[in-house]
C-alpha cells in the first residue's frame, strides 16, 4: 500500500505512523524526520533546511521533491510506504502524483488526522522538540492552513481522502485507522 498521512503539526502522525507501517510491513517515511537527521549529520540539504524547521517554515518544494524521489525509488519502497509531512503543498501533491505514474502506481489512501488547536498545542508544549516553543508552533499552524490543508480537498477530488478523528489515546485513534485502513489492504 501507498498511504499518505495528512494533519496539522502535533495531530499524531508520527506516533500513528510508525504503528501502521509496522502492521502493514511497509516503510515508514517521514520527511520531518530525514530533514532533522540530515541537519544533524550537516549534509547540504541539512545546513540549507535547518532555519526553515527552526522557524517553523515549509522547506521549499525543489528540496523536499528531491529527497522523496531519491527515496522512493529505493528498494524497500517497493512493497509500499507510509508517507508522514508529504506532500504539504499543492505543487508537491502534483509532482507526487506525476513521480508515481512515473513508476506506474498511484496512491492508495489519504488518512487525515483531525484535531483541535487546544488539543495541538497541549500535545506539543508537552513534548518541547526545537521548533514546539509557541511562537514556532503558531508559524507551523499558519503554514498548514495557508499551504496544506487545501490538500484535502485536492485528494477528496480523488476519491481518496479519509478523515479520522484524532483525539483519545494511541490505542484509540490506531483503532479508528486500521478499521479504516485493514479493508482498503485486502482489496
Ligand atoms: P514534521 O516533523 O513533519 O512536523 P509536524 O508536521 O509539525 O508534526 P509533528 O511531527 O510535530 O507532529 P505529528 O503529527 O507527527 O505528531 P506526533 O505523533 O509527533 O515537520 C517539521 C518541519 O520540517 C516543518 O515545520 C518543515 O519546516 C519541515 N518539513 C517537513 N516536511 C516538509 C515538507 N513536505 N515540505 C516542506 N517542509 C517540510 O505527536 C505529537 C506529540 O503528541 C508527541 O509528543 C506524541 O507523543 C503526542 N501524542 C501523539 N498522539 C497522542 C495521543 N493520542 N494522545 C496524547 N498524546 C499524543
Ligand atoms: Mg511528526
Amino acid at each position: 500500500m501507498r498511504i499518505v498521512f495528512l494533519g496539522p503539526p502535533g495531530a499524531g502522525k508520527g506516533t500513528q505512523a510508525v504503528r501502521l507501517a509496522k502492521h502493514l510491513g511497509i516503510v515508514h517515511l517521514s520527511t520531518g524526520d530525514m530533514l532533522r537527521q540530515a541537519a544533524a549529520a550537516e549534509t547540504p540539504v541539512g545546513l540549507q533546511s535547518q532555519t526553515y524547521l527552526a522557524a517553523g517554515k515549509l522547506v521549499p518544494d525543489a528540496v523536499m521533491l528531491d529527497l522523496v524521489r531519491e527515496r522512493l525509488v529505493k528498494d524497500d519502497c517497493a512493497r509500499g510506504y507510509l508517507l508522514d509531512g508529504f506532500p504539504r503543498t499543492l505543487g508537491q501533491a502534483q509532482a507526487l502524483d506525476e513521480m508515481l505514474g512515473q513508476l506506474g502506481t498511484r496512491l492508495s489512501a489519504v488518512v487525515e488526522l483531525q484535531l483541535d488547536v487546544e488539543e495541538i498545542i497541549r500535545r506539543l508544549a508537552a513534548r518541547g522538540r526545537e521548533d514546539d516553543r509557541p511562537e514556532v508552533i503558531r508559524e507551523r499552524l499558519e503554514q498548514y492552513s495557508r499551504q496544506t490543508a487545501p490538500l484535502s480537498d485536492y485528494y477528496r477530488r480523488q476519491g481518496l481522502l479519509h478523515p479520522v478523528d484524532g483525539g483519545g489515546t494511541p490505542d484509540d485513534v490506531f483503532r479508528r485507522i486500521r478499521a479504516l485502513v485493514e479493508p482498503l489492504a485486502r482489496q
